[in-house]
């Protein structure tokens, strides 16, 4: 089997390379390079300059490495941004889905693994999100993110793919300080910022219904995020009948913004007081994956805690500032 990893060279791409290669698969990277970096793919992986939204990028790349399964990672994934620039987001993780779907079925390719989202889940209100927790996305990002799922499941249905979607929840740290997230558009990195700034991080709301009053998420080390990949790639490798799964990549424990920066400024050394600032609009008191589903179909569990998470983030921080 050789995997074409779309947007190999990004945060989460890069993570997923360097874990499937050294798990001994063949891989094979497509990456513009707008936000990655050709520098964090490991030596003796091929990385191909191209897009998902040219046709005959993918084509090329398929054809000129047998590529047999494709991992699609590629897409825009800010919030505010989608919000700003719908059409945007429309083009770039749906055009460039379709166009990823288009050349797998004329490739010959059978297996497809789709990066998805919390976000297809909108504001769940219930204590751990299932995979059957009826998804109502509230901003373009998550609606692409969950359109992105049925383009997949008819194209399976039609064309007898095998494919998993795995559902990202709050990713954060790095497997090594130089694959860090160049990002500054989530919670860590955010309030990195403003400690290195000299100023207080800020907690977005201090009066949700939840124990300490600030949001409640699941933190997932990019590592972790890595690892349920490569057996997820090897559930597709294995499969001898078509198999369609979508599975949450979460922790299964809701983690508060007020207890992250407690850990943020212990492992940092900054213990600047927080400081509270208005509610974001649309952001859900709590947001927790149950982590079930996905261990019962790949046997995958997370290994990595949130000192690990912050601790490892911060390195990579340190490294680029
Ligand atoms: C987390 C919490 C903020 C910054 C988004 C996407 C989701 C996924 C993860 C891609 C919220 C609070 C933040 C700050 C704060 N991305 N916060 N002060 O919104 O849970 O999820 O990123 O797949 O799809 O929706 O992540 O890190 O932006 O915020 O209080 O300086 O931290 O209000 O409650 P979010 P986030």
């Amino acid at each position: 089997m050789t995997w074409l990893i779309t947007g190999g060279a990004g945060y989460i791409g890069r993570h997923v390379v360097h874990q499937l290669a050294e798990a001994g698969e063949r891989v094979v990277v497509l990456d513009d390079l707008s936000s990655g970096s050709a520098d964090r793919i490991p030596a003796g992986v091929p990385l191909v300059q191209g897009s998902t939204l040219d046709r005959a990028d993918l084509d090329a790349v398929i054809k000129g490495h047998g590529v047999t399964g494709v991992l699609h990672i590629a897409a825009k994934k800010q919030v505010a941004e989608s919000v700003a620039e719908p059409l945007l987001y429309y083009r770039e993780n749906l055009t460039g889905l379709q166009n990823v779907l288009e050349a797998a079925v004329a490739g010959g390719v059978r297996k497809v693994l789709y990066s998805s989202s919390a976000a297809v889940y909108g504001t769940p209100d219930v204590d751990l999100v299932t995979e059957s927790t009826p998804c109502a996305p509230i901003n373009p990002y998550g609606e692409t993110k969950l359109v992105g799922e049925w383009l997949i499941q008819a194209a399976a249905k039609a064309y007898g793919l095998s494919t998993v979607a795995l559902r990202y929840f709050n990713v954060a740290g790095a497997a090594a300080p130089e694959l860090g997230d160049d990002g500054v558009s989530n919670l860590v990195p955010m309030a990195f910022q403003r400690l290195t700034d000299g100023q207080a991080p800020l907690i977005f709301g201090d009066d949700y219904a939840t124990p300490d009053g600030t949001c409640v998420r699941d933190y997932i080390h990019v590592a972790d995020i890595a690892s349920a990949h490569v057996a997820a790639v090897r559930r597709l490798n294995a499969a001898a009948e078509p198999i369609s799964l979508t599975l949450n990549i979460g922790r299964g424990e809701g983690v508060s913004v007020a207890e992250m920066l407690a850990v943020i400024a212990r492992i940092s050394g900054n213990p600047v007081a927080p400081q509270v600032a208005p509610r974001r609009p649309g952001d859900p008191a709590r947001v927790v994956a149950s982590a079930e589903l996905i261990h019962r179909e790949l046997g995958w569990k997370a290994e990595h805690d949130i000192d690990s998470m912050v601790s490892s983030a911060w390195a990579a921080w340190q490294l680029r500032h």
